[in-house]
Parts: structure tokens; sequence; C-alpha cells
């Protein structure tokens, strides 16, 4: 349970994460503010600062983001709008307010070209427009808080939006085979584990002694790494296990499944500086993968 007297302010609704951290943290006893369309459009800079002052937060969180990778290609304007610019409102009204910010990044800055797991100060490279987006926002959110903690996060999941293994259990009820890129390897990331490192960043930096290192860029990926095709194989064998939609899959390459937007080939999250710093460490993808079908398709027998 909390102690804080001012309310923790998340922005989104629907979203993967925003819905994940509503909550877990209004289930841990925290007053939650939730900043959204259409009343808070982050493309709206004014509107987002009138609303987290208004809210008088302990602590603000940016979960809200333009996430459509491919449609980003051609919509820059847009996908700046919101995780620039409003990545950089979010993060200014914060510091006006008082308040820390915690914002979300991707593992989509990185290029893919390093063979070991990322780290936080490892070069940027960003191969789209959505990654590119989110670097600048990684940069204003910088600038204009100094108290903010950036969580880089990758292959976001869960039983709520849309997502991949949603995906994959929607066509396998339709389809013989699925066709999975089986060239890009990066960590599946649960966003209910992702709200379960919130919950725990919060207390740390709501307090006025938090240390210069509690704050900065930290990688947050449930640890362990597979290809999209190994994530495939493993949301079907767990479907299968609960008596759900389960088809062979087929690997396949990037090159054979053209899409706008590049991917990195590599973009495994090293997660060691959130363990060195703040002592948390988020589980195995695999069994948050078991939880998250847990909900979707039922308890396994
Ligand atoms: N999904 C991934 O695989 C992935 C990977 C790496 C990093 N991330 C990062 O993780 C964070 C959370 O992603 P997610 O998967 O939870 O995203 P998501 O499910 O796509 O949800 C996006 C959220 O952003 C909100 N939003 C979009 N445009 C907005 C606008 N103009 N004004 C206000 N809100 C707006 C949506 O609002 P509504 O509630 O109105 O729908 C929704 O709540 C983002 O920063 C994302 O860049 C995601």
């Amino acid at each position: 349970m909390t102690s804080l007297k001012q309310p923790i302010a998340v922005t989104g609704r629907n979203g993967q994460v925003s819905h994940a951290l509503t909550r877990l943290l209004r289930d841990q006893g925290f007053d939650v503010v939730v900043l959204a369309r259409p009343d808070v459009d982050l493309a709206d800079t004014a509107a987002v600062r009138r609303a987290i002052l208004a809210a008088r937060p302990a602590v603000v969180i940016n979960a809200a983001a333009y996430t459509a990778v491919d449609k980003a290609e051609d919509e820059p304007e847009a996908a700046a709008a919101i995780n620039a610019a409003g990545a950089e409102a979010v993060a200014a009204a914060a510091a006006e307010a008082g308040a820390p910010v915690i914002h979300f990044s991707t593992d989509y800055v990185f290029d893919g070209s390093k063979a070991a797991p990322y780290v936080e100060t490892d070069p940027t490279g960003p191969l789209s427009v959505y990654g590119a987006t989110k670097l600048e926002g990684e940069r204003r959110v910088t600038a204009a808080n100094p108290r903010h903690v950036i969580l880089r996060t990758a292959w976001v999941c869960s039983p709520y939006g849309a997502n991949f293994v949603k995906t994959m259990l929607r066509l396998a009820a339709t389809r013989p085979e699925l066709t999975v890129v089986d060239d890009q390897h990066g960590c599946p990331t649960f966003a209910d584990d992702l709200a379960d490192v919130v919950r725990q960043l919060i207390p740390k930096l709501a307090t006025s002694n938090a240390p210069p290192e509690a704050f900065g860029v930290f990688h947050a990926a449930n640890s362990g790494d597979t290809t999209w095709c190994g994530f495939a194989r493993a949301i079907m064998a767990a479907s299968q296990a609960r008596g759900g939609p389960h088809v062979p899959v087929r690997a396949i390459l990037t090159k054979d499944y053209p899409v706008k937007a590049k991917r990195p080939a590599f973009s495994r999250l090293s997660t060691g500086k959130l363990l060195a710093v703040h002592g948390i460490a988020l589980r195995p993808w695999q069994p948050a993968l078991e939880a998250c079908l847990d909900e979707l398709v039922g308890p396994a027998s």
C-alpha cells in the first residue's frame, strides 16, 4: 500500500502499459489520475500542461505514445507530435509540478548491428521513423525534467490492446499454418511486469532525497531473448496446453515479409543497470507468457 498523499498521473487509457499500470497501481491503493483522449491529447501540449498541473501529481508516468511502427513511416509529423513534442510537454509539466517523470522508450532506438545485449550507453541509430521519434522524445524528456527515468522496453504484449500474442492466437484460429520471421532477435516483455517495475520505482523517485543515479535511462525487459518465430512457437505451445488454438509455425526471413518500417535484426536489452541501481529484475519472458495466456485462453490443464 502507498503512503503517497498526491496522485500518480498516467497518460493513456486503453494502451497495454497504461491499462496494466492503472490496474496495478489502483489495486495497490494508489490514487491514479488518468490523462487520456479525448480530454488530454498528447499532441495538444497546452492541454497536457493544464491537466498535469491540475492533477498535482507525486509522479507522472508517460505510457502514451504513437506506436504504429509501419504507419509512422507515412505520418512522421503525427508520430513526432506525440513521441517527441508530446513527451517533452509531459516531462516539462511534471517538472513544473515538482514531480519526476517515468517515460517509456523502445529498443528500436538501436540499429541492431551489435552482437551482445544492448546497454544504455551504446550508440543509438534508429532505422525507422518510429524509432527516431522515440529517440527524440528521450532527448527532450531528458532536457525538460532532470528527474526523469526513461525505461527502454521491447516487444510489449499483454492480455489488453493489440499485440503479437493476440495476433498469433487470432490467426491460429483461422489458418492451417503461420509463417513468422526468424531472423529478428529481441526480448518479449509483458505490460504487467513493466507496471510492476513502475510500482517499485515510484517510492524511490517520489522522495526529495533520491540520489542522482536513480534517474536516467534504464533498459526494462523480461529476461531472455528469442526471435519472433521462437516467440510464436512458444505462444502456440502455451495455447495448446490450455486447449486453445494452435497451428505449426514456419520460419521465414525478414526479406520474405516486406513491411514499411525497417526493424533491428538484434535488439536484446541488457537490464543490468536497472538491477544494479534499483534492485529491480524482471522474470524470464516464458512464465510471463504463461500468465498472459492464463488470462487470454484459460489455465493450463
Ligand atoms: N508495443 C510495443 O511493442 C512497444 C515496444 C517498445 C516500446 N514500447 C513503448 O512502450 C510504451 C507503451 O506502449 P504500449 O504497447 O502500451 O502502447 P499501445 O498499446 O499502442 O497504447 C498506446 C497508448 O498511447 C495513447 N495515445 C496514442 N496517441 C495519443 C495521443 N495523441 N494522445 C494521448 N494518448 C495517445 C493511446 O491512447 P488511448 O488510450 O486513447 O487508446 C494508448 O493508451 C510506449 O512508449 C511505446 O513506445 C512499446
